[in-house]
Parts: structure tokens; C-alpha cells; sequence
């Protein structure tokens, strides 16, 4: 099998990764929860967690990530940590649900006002309009850093120049690029980074988080258990107990500890640069296949490891069933929960077939992918 879906899940961990779990499933306690040692040999994985996420996305302090289960976890808390009642926001087509729902939702039960700027069909942002609709102010930009379907990245610093001289706070969705793309907030300019651990970060599904930069008042959605100050009738605002509410997932941010560390001693950049011959490998592959369209790809300034196909216009489910029961790969199809996206695409109707690799990929496997993909374009013409 040809496990070529890693924008969803990355499949293939380091072992250390599920060491890390097993380990921790036989020895933890609660984090904050007890002054035993198996409570506090929880709290001290969850804090290496905290450090590495912290130097891997250029938060200020360990104490300014807080975890979540996933992304869009993260995002609604993000979300709704940030806009007032009636409050403006600004995003871009190139949006996933976990986005947009939080914000339409925002819209429809708290008078929210939400303007979504265009992506032109060759996946590149239109800047004029979204500058032009910052022009009234905003309280809110949420962006991602990279489409899941194409895998352009976006100019996350222009962007957050943009979204500050309007007023707004802005929230940068990195679920595509913690551990693919360098990411430094400071630099870019991001108040807030909501990230997974399932991805390219190689932890268990149900670990993720958020790191706010410093001066950023973040208010909690979730309320409930925080281990301390429990006279208290709120929940604690300080970072990073005022976004957990409830124990943490410790057996899986130990996991994702490991996964981190693995990232760092390899090298996000190294990493990233790898991933781009074998990107582009099996992009030039692509573009030789009759009846092959490649979605965008031009027009971000860089790129994810992520290739997203029309096939001879027809549906994307059929060419990935038929690329998994005949040649055993796994790719993802239909619309990726990203629908303004495929809006802009043109791609409404039949989907993409999304090819995704991650650090594990080999080149042979690219080849054998675009051969496979010759197949099926033979197969089903
Ligand atoms: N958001 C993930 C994807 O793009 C699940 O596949």
C-alpha cells in the first residue's frame, strides 16, 4: 500500500511516537491534578509538549500554548476568544470548514458580520479585495497558511500588516503547516496559531493547540476544571489554563511530544525542502498525463506538500476508489471541507483528487503513483 493521504493524517509516526503513548498510558495520573509522581510525570511531558510547540512555532513562552484536540478545536476556541458580539471578520475563500463554520456561526447567533475575500482560480489570493475590505476596520482576520487542497501558501506577513493597521487580531490556521512550512508568529505577525498534532507533527489524532501571542486578551469557550483557584466561580483567564478546561489529553501530548522532537531534530526547513523535489517530482509527473489538470500551485509563494488533480473530469471518488482497489493507493477525494475553495476552482461538481506526502515518502513511491495514475487515466477514458 501507497499511503499517500498524510494532509489528513500522517500515517506513518516515528516509532518514538507510539513508545511515547504506551509509556504514557502505564505511568500518567492528571496533569495539575495531583502532587504524586504520576501526576507530576504527566505535567512534566505536557510541558516539554508545551516547550517544543512553543520553539516550533516562534510563540514567546511554553505558557502561551494551550492544547486541544485537533485544529478546529483550536480554531473555534480562537474564534470565539476573539470576536465581540456584532464584531467584524475577515477571512479568505482559501478557508476550510473548520474556518468557516466557527465564523458563519458567529454570523448567524451573535450578529457577527463575516466578509470571505476571493481566491482567483489559480489559487492565488486576491490581495486588492481583501485589502479593500479591511478598509472599514475589523476585530477579527482568520487565514490559513496553506489551502489543504492545493497546498499554496499564503503571504502570511502582508496579510497580517494588512489585518493590524485595520485593527483586527489575527488568526493564522497552520493545521497544514506546523512541521511542513517554517513558522515563526513573531515574524509573521500572527496573535494567534491554531495547529494540530495528527499532521505533519506526527502525534496521535485528538492533540493539537493554540499559541497566542503575548499581549493578546484571549477569553475561554470552554469552562470547567482547571486544577486550581476552585473557590474561584470563573474559570482562570490566564494563559494557558484559560483555553483547557477539563484533564488533558497527556496520553497523547506525550505522543505528540515525541513527534515534535522528531521534527526539530530533523529540521523543518531541511524537511521542507525534501518534501519540495518530491512535490514537484510527482507535479511534473502529473502534468505529462492526458486529461490531468493540476489545481493550483502558482499561485501561492510557496508550497505544501500537496497535490490536488482533475482527472479527466470525472469524479474524484471513482478515480480514487479505483486508484485504491487496483494499485492499493490512498489518496482523499471529493471537496475536503473546503468548499469556497472548490468554488473558485471550478470544481464544484466532481471534486479533487488530493495527493499528500510527508516526510516518510519515498521517490520511488512518487513514481509509482504517477504511473498508477496513467493507469487509471487509460482505464477510465
Ligand atoms: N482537514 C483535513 C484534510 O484536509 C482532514 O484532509
Amino acid at each position: 500500500m501507497i499511503y499517500f493521504d498524510n494532509a489528513a493524517t500522517t500515517l506513518r509516526k516515528p516509532p518514538e511516537v507510539a513508545d511515547a503513548v504506551v509509556r504514557a498510558l502505564g505511568a500518567f495520573g492528571g496533569v495539575g491534578r495531583g502532587v504524586h509522581g504520576a501526576s507530576l510525570d504527566a505535567g512534566m511531558a505536557v510541558f516539554e509538549a508545551r516547550e517544543t510547540a512553543a520553539r516550533l512555532l516562534g510563540a514567546p513562552c511554553a505558557a502561551r500554548v494551550s492544547f486541544a484536540h485537533n485544529a478546529t478545536a483550536a480554531l473555534n476556541i480562537a474564534i470565539a476568544s476573539t470576536i465581540p458580539c456584532g464584531g467584524r471578520a475577515v477571512t479568505t475563500a482559501a478557508s476550510h470548514n473548520s474556518v468557516l463554520r466557527p465564523l458563519f456561526k458567529a454570523r448567524d447567533e451573535r450578529g457577527c458580520k463575516v466578509d470571505v475575500a476571493p481566491v482567483r482560480p489559480d489559487a492565488s489570493l486576491d490581495f486588492g479585495a481583501y485589502e479593500r475590505l479591511l478598509e472599514g476596520g475589523a476585530d477579527l482576520v482568520v487565514a490559513t497558511h496553506a489551502s489543504n487542497l492545493t497546498g499554496d501558501v499564503y503571504d502570511i506577513a502582508r496579510m497580517t500588516a494588512s489585518a493590524h493597521a485595520a485593527g483586527a487580531v489575527f488568526v493564522l490556521d497552520a493545521a497544514q503547516t506546523a512541521g511542513t512550512v517554517p513558522i515563526d508568529m513573531g515574524a509573521l505577525g500572527a496573535d494567534i496559531v491554531c495547529f494540530t498534532g495528527h499532521k505533519s507533527l506526527f502525534g496521535p489524532q485528538g492533540t493539537g493547540g493554540l499559541a497566542v501571542a503575548e499581549g493578546i486578551e484571549v477569553a475561554p469557550l470552554f469552562v470547567g476544571g482547571s486544577g486550581t483557584a476552585s473557590f474561584d466561580e470563573q474559570h482562570p483567564r490566564f494563559m494557558p489554563e484559560a483555553l483547557e478546561a477539563g484533564t488533558l489529553n497527556a496520553h497523547g501530548l506525550a505522543g505528540l511530544a515525541a513527534g515534535m522532537a522528531f521534527v526539530e531534530r530533523e529540521g523543518v526547513a531541511a524537511s521542507a525542502a525534501r518534501l519540495g523535489l518530491l512535490t514537484e517530482r510527482f507535479e511534473c509527473g502529473a502534468r505529462e498525463v492526458s486529461g490531468v489538470r493540476v489545481l493550483g500551485g502558482r499561485g501561492g509563494i510557496d508550497r505544501c506538500p500537496i497535490v490536488a488533480l482533475d482527472v479527466c473530469g470525472i469524479d474524484s471518488a471513482m478515480v480514487a476508489d479505483e486508484l485504491y482497489r487496483e494499485h492499493s493507493i490512498c489518496v482523499r477525494a471529493g471537496a475536503h471541507c473546503a468548499p469556497l475553495m472548490h468554488r473558485a476552482l471550478a470544481t464544484e461538481q466532481n471534486g479533487a483528487v488530493r495527493f499528500s506526502f510527508s516526510h516518510f515518502t519515498t521517490a520511488e513511491e512518487i513514481d509509482e503513483g504517477i504511473s498508477a495514475l496513467e493507469a487509471v487515466v487509460r482505464a477510465v477514458r
